[in-house]
């Protein structure tokens, strides 16, 4: 069967009040993506020649998270029906197949959207398909009526009759509309409804009463969890991160204790890739296979390369980037800098803005000084150089290959290659000062509580 062009209108318009925030609903994030991201990409695998999400007024970072789709505006929250009419204009030369979305539905598979687009293409099949399901609790849904030929009507639950009620096939929201049916039967919605709202449902309806065919395919309730306020969001979070879990699992990582390791939804874990307790993944993160991650990591916009060994208690931070077999030790924090192969920085260190050379060894508590408070500035360590204990590197400075820093060296010009830098400071040596020094002390307390005393 060959499939019509699909295009998607993902709704997104509502603000969400029982989020309690100022952000839209659909900006809140699931696995560090905005949920409209997760809908939007899901579309992606489906083959949508186009998208269009229908925001709210003042939506400008909806937009942004789901540039270069386009979006429009829907000034005035009239419902789903009128929601899927501002999206007309933007699909006038559209003929095909329209998908109609959630933004905040984040969990339905390309497999459910896919069923939707299947059902839709069968030659004299239904011009309208809405995925249907049946929820533990059907309570607030929509019910499908469905008669010998398909689906009849969508009855919203506060204008339905208590024998319409006990109705448990219950629709999802989404649909796949012939575009041309889909804006004629829309122009025929009104809003003579319980909620006065133009409702989308209602252009079954319409269809049937111009003997349409309507249909139904059936979704699972699990993928069609749709996201309310926090507890929502919470729940939705730890189902994502047990999905991720498996995945990781599954793809050849040891997780020691997968209910404390924490990913995002574009996360990439090789094969052998052994990861201790407590590790968190922000977004924009790769590791190569056979990488060891210790316990108590944060890393995000990273990428580790195979056989790198990082933490416990490391902070990776955007842009860097762990060579082969590099190594990177606890309470050092690594920022756009890279790190190359079987480099070590294992120690209470600051690297940022900085590319450590192949073999390179940085000691403890070494500091790249990368802002003078207006501008980053970038630090070059050689291949095989050694960096003292404490040394602080005042970029911009290059330290040459196989160059060695002395222990607290404070280095503010270039050192060339294989050359010792130290800082002037002779070392004074004041024989027995120490035996004199608590001597005195000790006389000084005992005179104090002895007066003490007295009072
Ligand atoms: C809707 C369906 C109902 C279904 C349920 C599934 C209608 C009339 N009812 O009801 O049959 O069982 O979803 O969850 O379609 N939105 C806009 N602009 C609007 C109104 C809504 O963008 O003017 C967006 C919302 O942000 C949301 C989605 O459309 O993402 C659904 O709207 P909502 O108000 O939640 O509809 P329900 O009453 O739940
Ligand atoms: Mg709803």
């Amino acid at each position: 069967m060959t499939l019509p062009p699909t295009a998607a209108i993902v709704l997104a318009a509502g603000m969400g009040t029982r989020m309690k925030s100022a952000r839209p609903k659909v900006m809140h994030a699931v696995g560090g993506r905005p949920l409209v991201n997760h809908v939007v990409e899901t579309l992606k695998a489906v083959n949508i020649t186009k998208v269009v999400v229908v925001v709210g007024p003042g939506m400008d970072d909806v937009k942004a998270a789901v540039a270069p789709h386009t979006t429009v505006e829907q000034t005035e929250r009239l419902g789903t029906g009128h929601a899927v009419l501002q999206a007309k204009a933007a699909l006038k030369h559209f003929e095909g197949d329209i998908i109609i979305a959630y933004g905040d539905t984040p969990f339905v598979s390309a497999e459910a959207y896919m069923r939707l687009q299947t059902a839709r293409a069968e030659v004299n099949g239904p011009k309208i398909v809405v995925m249907g399901f049946l929820p533990e609790n059907p309570t607030g849904y929509g019910r499908l009526l469905i008669g010998p030929k398909g689906l009849e009507r969508i009855v919203e639950e506060k204008d339905a009759t208590p024998e319409e009620k006990r109705v448990r096939v219950c629709n999802s929201g989404i649909f796949a509309v012939e575009a041309a049916t889909l804006w004629a039967m829309l122009a025929k919605v009104d809003k003579n409804n319980a909620k006065g709202e133009y409702y989308l449902t209602d252009i079954v309806t319409h269809a049937r009463a111009a003997d349409i065919l309507c249909g139904v395919v059936h979704g699972e309730e699990d993928e069609l969890l749709g996201i309310n306020s926090r507890n929502d969001l919470a729940s939705a979070e730890a189902l994502f991160q047990n999905q991720m879990r498996r995945r990781a699992l599954d793809g050849g990582a040891t997780l020691l204790d997968p209910a404390t390791t924490y990913f995002s939804a574009d996360t990439v874990i090789g094969q052998d890739v052994e990861i201790g307790p407590h590790v968190m993944f922000g977004p924009g993160v790769t590791v190569e296979n056979n990488v060891t991650i210790k316990g108590y990591c944060h890393i995000e916009g990273a990428k580790i390369r195979s056989g790198a060994q990082v933490g416990p208690f490391t902070r990776l931070r955007p842009g860097a980037v762990i060579g082969v077999d590099a190594h990177i030790g606890n309470f050092v924090e690594v920022k756009n800098a890279s790190i190359e192969k079987g480099a070590k920085v294992n120690h209470l260190t600051y690297i940022g803005d900085a590319r450590v050379g192949a073999g390179a060894n940085v000691g403890a508590g070494v500091i790249t000084a990368n802002y003078d408070g207006f501008n980053k500035s970038h630090t070059d360590i050689g291949a095989g150089a050694a960096i003292g204990s404490n040394s602080v590197l005042v970029a911009p400075v290059k330290i040459g290959d196989g160059a060695i820093t002395g222990a607290g060296a404070v280095v503010r010009k270039d050192v060339p290659a294989n050359a010792l830098v130290l800082n002037d400071s002779n070392q004074k040596v004041v024989e027995g000062f120490a035996l004199k020094y608590r001597a005195q002390k000790k006389a000084q307390k005992e005179k104090a509580q002895k007066e003490k005393a007295k009072k």
